[in-house]
């Protein structure tokens, strides 16, 4: 029995995933609040709580999901890992470039299993494009766009006045401080590559918020192929939630994702037989023949959990990862690097939009390859 305890008791989102595997039993839960700790693992039917992470850690789990606030993803998971146990870490990885490198060096000198739950880059569409990259329909793919816009700002103060941690991290920090939701899908169309170098422009404070983050930031990505992505993170403007903002440009076909609630999909593909003059987008969904099985073949239940079913496949592949050693679909190098474009983002901010290199975390071994050039 593969024993897993939840830290964040919010962080729920995951329990169908893992209940439906075979072998698999969340048995613990914890959370500082004791009411609503008691509370979700009573309607959770979660055996054993815990108010002290460590105490969690201690006992005989084997895995932990980390979803407390970001700033205790990395001591959370240090510890989780220096006691022999698995991670699967809420988004972002870390709050600061050395928290990234700690981490590096721990899950690699741990053996265990380390994966980030990036879960938008399971969401069905964002995978159906990765399988239609994979079988070549985009031809040479060479440009990308990724958009997180969901207006948060009442998420950063508790009723009583007093702030919640995202007026200090997901709000209180200048740059594309979250970025990995519109960053993931779209790296995960460029397999093999890497962002080497960024640049962030914002749009300066205009909607009041008193919130340090800009209202709207870009950060311009070139991997280090030479190919192109931008992203744009908007946690505070005042307009609907647009979680799905994502575009591709290959030299065989384009992709646009729906800009609103009930839009479509759009693909357009070379080998549609249209001239450039003549195309006509069509509907992404008609072409879900491309979409790996376990989607296709997805039950009612699989597709009932969150992010159109993709939170089930993330914990699937986390659970496989453990019981084959194997890597994990988005592991630890992963991880850092998606996070890190968040954390430059800021330095970059900061210095009129200059350039910065990210280190390369799969291959800098030496503390002076760590170093961040301006
Ligand atoms: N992937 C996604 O789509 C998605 C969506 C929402 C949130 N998140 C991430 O999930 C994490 C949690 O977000 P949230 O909205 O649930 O935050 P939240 O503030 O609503 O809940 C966090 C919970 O963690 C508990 N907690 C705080 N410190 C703790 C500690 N030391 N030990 C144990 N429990 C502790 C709090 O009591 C609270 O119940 C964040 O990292 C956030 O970025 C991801």
């Amino acid at each position: 029995m593969l024993k897993i305890g939840i830290a964040g008791a919010r962080g729920l989102s995951t329990m169908m995933g893992f209940e439906a595997i075979e072998g698999v039993k969340v048995t613990a839960l914890c959370d500082l609040r004791e009411d609503f700790l008691n509370a979700q693992a009573k309607q959770y039917n979660i055996p054993h709580t815990y108010r002290v992470f460590e105490d969690m850690v201690a006992s005989d789990i084997d895995a932990v999901v980390i979803a407390t606030p970001m700033q205790l993803h990395v001591p959370q998971a240090l510890t989780a890992l220096s006691a022999g146990k698995h991670v699967l870490s809420e988004v972002t990885a870390a709050v600061t470039m050395d928290e990234l490198w700690w981490l590096k060096e721990a899950v690699e000198k741990s053996g265990k299993t380390y994966m980030f739950a990036e879960n938008y880059c399971y969401m069905p569409f964002t995978q159906l494009v990765k399988a239609m990259v994979e079988k070549g329909l985009f031809g040479d793919v060479y440009y990308g766009e990724g958009e997180y816009i969901h207006a948060v700002p009442s998420l950063a103060t508790y009723p009583d006045g007093t702030y919640t941690w995202r007026k200090y991290w997901q709000l209180g920090v200048r740059g594309t401080f979250y970025p990995t939701h519109s960053l993931g899908p779209v790296m995960q169309w460029c397999p093999g590559d890497r962002v080497k170098t960024i640049s962030t422009y914002t749009s300066g404070h205009h909607t009041g918020s008193g919130m340090r983050q800009d209202d709207s930031t870009v950060t311009m990505c070139q991997l280090a192929s030479g190919k192109l992505v931008k992203i744009r993170v908007d946690c505070l403007s005042p307009r609907p939630h647009n979680m799905t903002g994502y575009a591709l440009q290959g030299t065989q076909g384009a992709f646009e994702s729906a800009r609103s609630d009930g839009g479509k999909h759009l693909l357009w593909l070379d080998s549609f037989g249209e001239t450039v003059e003549r195309a006509q987008w069509r509907d992404l969904m008609d072409y879900t023949e491309y979409l790996p099985e376990r989607y296709r073949n997805a039950t009612a239940e699989q597709r009932a959990a969150g992010h159109g079913g993709g939170d089930f496949f993330l914990v699937a592949d986390f659970v496989n990862a453990i019981r084959t050693g194997q890597p994990p679909e988005i592991d630890v190098y992963k991880a850092c690097e998606w996070t890190a474009v968040g954390l430059l983002s800021q330095l970059s901010v900061m210095n009129n939009g200059k350039p910065i290199d990210v280190p390369d975390f799969r291959n800098a071994a030496t503390i002076q390859s760590q170093e961040i050039r301006l």
